[in-house]
């Protein structure tokens, strides 16, 4: 089964130029869903007003020198290793969905528009598994309304529409190719057929849906952690306050009420947030 491709048997069905056009068509469809969603929502209207605010509250001028270094750190940081999860499962299931999903995506363009390489079926496959597990886990044990607010897994929201169009997606298409790696033929009525009728629907849903779905984050999230690593090298920090130390000298001597109410030596109380786990329903 992971030396399949099953798109070669497809072609036997629906011609390549076809698949080559849906594939096209879905490219399209995810650049102007992001271009709607932004305009909708003025995000980048938003990103753009915030970061002049930010220059106007700089406390210094970050060089061409020092931003390359920060959008190299975002990209080794936030980008390739989903850093900004704090919850190991959750950094975990992130990073086996995001490079499942590219996995993916990648070896299904590369198939499909002619490249032969034999490892790309097995990349197909172990993409699409990598996304069921970070997907799926996800899904049933990680989220938040599940983990933390008590919600029945299948208690479905327009929000859920993105993870659960990608788990799905993955889903169907390892059943299309097992059931094809037996002897299914697309086109026979059989369930080869049914699941290969179920995986397009998934992924044009998932495709055809960025409007409404989480799908853009994969691009805006850089950008946001790239202006937020910006705000503390320039120290606007969004108007928030520094990290102070309270024990030590120099903040002592900022904020001299600080030994009257927490005595000399006060003690790290650390982020009151990451506390204990909020799943108190
Ligand atoms: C192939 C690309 C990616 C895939 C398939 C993917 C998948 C996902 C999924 C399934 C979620 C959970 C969404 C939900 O709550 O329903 C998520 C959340 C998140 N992703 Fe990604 N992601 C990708 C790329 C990225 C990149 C490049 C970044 C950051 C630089 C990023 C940062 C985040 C963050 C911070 C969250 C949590 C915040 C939130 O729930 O809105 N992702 N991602």
């Amino acid at each position: 089964m992971f030396a399949n491709n099953p798109f070669d048997a497809l072609s036997a069905l629906i011609s390549t130029d076809v698949m080559q056009m849906y594939i096209i068509v879905m490219a399209i469809l995810v650049a102007g869903g992001t271009i709607l969603d932004m305009m909708h929502k003025k995000s980048a209207q938003y990103f753009f007003e915030n970061a002049e605010k930010a220059k106007a509250n700089a406390k210094r001028t970050v060089s061409t020198g020092e931003k390359i270094s920060l959008a190299v750190s975002t990209v080794a940081s936030e980008v390739i290793t989903s850093s900004e999860f704090c919850n190991t499962k959750r950094r975990i299931s992130h990073l086996l969905t995001m490079y499942g999903f590219i996995l993916f995506v990648a070896s299904t363009a590369l198939m499909i528009f002619g490249n032969k390489a034999e490892i790309l079926p097995q990349l197909w496959h172990i993409g699409a598994i990598m996304l069921c597990v970070g997907g799926y886990w996800f899904w049933f044990f990680i989220r938040v309304d599940v983990n933390s607010e008590g919600a029945k897994w299948y208690k479905l929201v327009r929000a859920d529409i993105f993870i659960v169009s990608l788990f799905t997606t993955a889903t169907f298409a390892l059943i299309w190719s097992y059931l094809q790696s037996k002897g299914g033929v697309v086109g026979d009525m059989g369930s080869t057929t049914l699941f290969f009728a179920l995986f397009i629907v998934s992924n044009t849903t998932l495709f055809a849906s960025v409007l409404w779905s989480k799908f853009a984050h994969m691009f805006f999230k850089p950008a946001a952690a790239f202006q937020k690593k910006t705000t503390v090298a320039d120290g606007s920090r969004e108007n928030l306050p520094g990290d102070f130390d309270l024990a030590s000298a120099e903040v002592q001597a900022k904020f001299p009420d600080i030994p009257e109410y927490m005595g000399k030596n006060p003690e790290y109380m650390g982020h009151g947030i990451r506390r204990e786990p909020p799943n108190h329903y």
